[in-house]
This record gives C-alpha cells, sequence and structure tokens, in this order.
C-alpha cells in the first residue's frame, strides 16, 4: 500500500484507487508548508480522528477543493456538514463499507474539541480495510487495553501510531501498543512539530529494533510502499 506522508499526523493511503487523507495540518506546520503544496494533495475521503486544529486546519480548503468525503465522528462531521461539506458521521465501534474498502472507528484516549470550541465528540483511531490489506490508524491517543482488540480481531498488516509523547503515547508505549495491536511495522507519527514532541529519531528506532519492530519514520512529503 501507498503511504504518504505530509507531516505531523497526516497522511495518504491508496486504497482501492481512492485517496484516503488523513487529518490534514499543513499550512500551519513550520515543518510541512514549505514540502508539501496543500493545492496538489489528492482526496477522495478525508478521515479526521478528532477535532483538534493540529488535525483538521487544512480540512476546509481540501474537501472544497477536491469534493472529498469528509469521515469523522459525529460532532466533528457535523461541524463540517455546517460548512457546506460532504460528510460520513460514525462513532466509535462503528464499521462502513465504502467504495475503497472499509472503514472501522478505534477507541482513542484522548480529548476532542473544535477550533472554535464546539464540543467534538469521541477521538478515535481507524482501522482501514481495502485490496491492499488492512492498517490501524490509531489518531491521538494514550497506551489503552483497547488495543488488544486490535491484535485479536483486527489483525491490521501495519500501523501508524503517535510517538512524540506529552499530547499522546511516547516512544515506549508505542512499542505496547504495536505489540498489542499485533503488527511489527509502524510508521510514526505526531512528533517533531512543536517544541513539546522533539524526539531523538535515531534513539526512538533503535528502541523498537531491539524489541524486534521496525519503526519507519517517513521524510515529510515523501511516499513509501508498506
Ligand atoms: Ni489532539
Ligand atoms: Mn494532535
Amino acid at each position: 500500500m501507498k503511504i504518504t506522508y505530509y507531516g505531523h499526523s497526516c497522511f495518504g493511503a491508496e486504497v482501492n484507487g481512492k485517496h484516503l487523507l488523513f487529518d490534514p495540518f499543513i499550512t500551519d506546520n513550520p515543518l510541512a508548508k514549505d514540502k508539501v503544496d496543500v493545492e496538489a494533495i489528492p482526496a477522495d475521503f478525508i478521515l479526521l480522528s478528532h477535532g483538534h486544529g493540529d488535525h483538521v486546519a487544512d480540512v476546509e480548503v481540501i474537501a472544497k477543493r477536491t469534493g472529498a468525503k469528509v469521515v469523522a465522528a459525529f460532532e466533528v462531521a457535523e461541524w463540517f456538514r455546517a460548512k457546506g461539506l460532504s460528510t460520513h458521521p460514525m462513532n466509535t465501534g462503528g464499521e462502513w463499507k465504502f467504495d475503497f474498502g472499509t472503514a472501522k472507528c478505534t477507541a482513542a484516549v484522548h480529548s476532542s474539541s473544535l477550533p472554535d470550541g464546539t464540543y467534538g465528540g469521541n477521538p478515535m483511531g481507524f482501522i482501514v480495510t481495502g485490496p491492499e490489506g488492512k492498517f490501524y490508524y490509531a489518531g491521538d491517543t494514550a497506551l489503552t487495553y483497547d488495543m488488544k482488540i486490535i491484535g485479536e480481531f483486527e489483525k491490521p498488516g501495519f500501523a501508524l501510531l503517535p510517538i512524540g509523547s506529552n499530547f499522546t503515547m511516547g516512544v515506549d508505549d508505542a512499542i505496547h501498543a504495536a505489540q498489542w495491536a499485533g503488527v511489527t511495522k509502524v510508521v510514526g507519527l505526531h512528533y517533531d512539530t512543536f517544541g513539546y514532541i522533539v524526539i531523538d529519531h535515531a534513539d526512538a528506532v533503535s528502541k523498537f529494533a531491539t524489541a524486534g519492530l521496525e519503526l519507519i519514520l517517513v521524510e515529510i512529503g515523501k511516499t513509501i510502499d508498506i
């Protein structure tokens, strides 16, 4: 599966010929704004883990250009529907069959409000299943025992996990999360963007390797095949 990293927690996945874009935050991201052209990002669906600004800031401009459908928790979806966007509301535990495959909402331990303070419902992650395989995007979350459900019942091929600590789990907890979710390949997200979440890349990769896991830190703007 082709995954393109746009910085922070924003990435694109090509699933069954459709472009899925997660948590777009580029314009206000000092690490991404010179490396990623917001006007060129493809999107058929925009999946949002929660309503915080560092996950939704570029949703409106991208959705209005591409006509992408916004898939998010009910409260977040309603906020974007009021702005004239096409939306699909979901909530934790729910699954829906889209034309690319299925998306299932997983539990995340975090908070969720929209940039204007509107209540954002539950934060979530997603299990995405398509012909190329299945992956788990955890969203912003702490390590939680719920991740064992993913390893037991979902069995994804790889995971995208936050590793920056302070606002989410850090490297050590993400190693447990990977083990509980039953994956050996992890794409790291939610690190370096702000001073609070700067990490030592070599140390993080080495800690994962010691646990028998591969941590992939994708250069912003680059596409990998995983
Ligand atoms: Ni957040
Ligand atoms: Mn965040």
